[in-house]
């Protein structure tokens, strides 16, 4: 098989990270969340106190960091933050630097370069339709609100969040918003995705359906 560039979108609790990593553990691709690189430039704007809407400052903090992304770890500036980037603090924190075109710009950059040879499992919000408009395979993955919220909500990688599911739901839907609202790259599937409901089903039974598509394109 030719290496593949594969983008994974969709909303929070959707089961992105889960998916993509089965999916290129199977392939023996790699795999890049790049959510965590909206995360990581959020957590280093709150740690220098900068204005998360200061759009010029925090796209230069963004150009002027280096940030690694593996399947299991998250450093930026070598400064290992996978835990810390899994808070309701950050997920505010990245939603409003991702608003930001030019922060965009940088990230998009980068997200772009760790594509050029292929073998690639990337998810995201807008892989399909801005980082790699022409993706050999694209997959949007969606679910219930509900399922989403229960979803996050015993996700053992977020911490120090709401105990509650109703206000997990609340917030979820709120960062949503934001996500699907923002004047640049909001959230939505791109025309040729293939969009795959997950409410109901089982890791297995999705991985199956995205392998599936991923035969059928390549
Ligand atoms: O997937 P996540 O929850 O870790 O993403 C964190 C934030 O970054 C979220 O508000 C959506 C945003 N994001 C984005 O705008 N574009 C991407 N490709 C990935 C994430």
């Amino acid at each position: 098989m030719r290496p593949l560039i594969i983008a994974i979108d969709g909303p929070s609790g959707a089961g992105k990270g889960t998916v993509a990593r089965a999916i290129a553990a199977q392939l023996g691709y790699r795999h890049v969340d790049s959510g965590a690189m909206y995360r990581a430039v959020g957590w280093k704007a709150l740690r220098d106190c900068v204005p998360l809407e200061d759009e010029a400052a925090v796209a230069t903090l963004a150009d002027e960091s280096t940030i690694d992304i593996t399947s299991a770890h998250v450093r930026i500036d070598g400064i290992d933050v996978t835990r810390e980037i899994r808070t309701p603090e950050i997920d505010r924190a990245a939603a409003a630097v991702a608003r930001l075109p030019r922060v965009r710009t940088v990230l998009v950059g980068r997200q772009r370069r760790l594509g050029i040879d292929g073998s690639i499992v990337m998810e995201g919000r807008d892989i399909g339709t801005v980082v790699f408009p022409h993706a050999d395979v694209k997959v949007y993955l969606d679910a219930s609100p509900d399922e989403r919220a229960r979803r996050r909500a015993n996700d053992p990688a977020h911490s120090g969040g709401p105990k509650g599911l109703a206000e997990v739901a609340t917030l979820l839907t709120e960062r949503d918003e934001l996500d699907r609202t923002r004047a640049t790259s909001p959230l939505y599937a791109a025309e040729d995705a293939v969009v795959v409901d997950t409410t109901g089903k089982g890791v297995e039974v999705v991985v199956a359906e995205v392998m599936a598509v991923i035969k059928l394109k390549s």
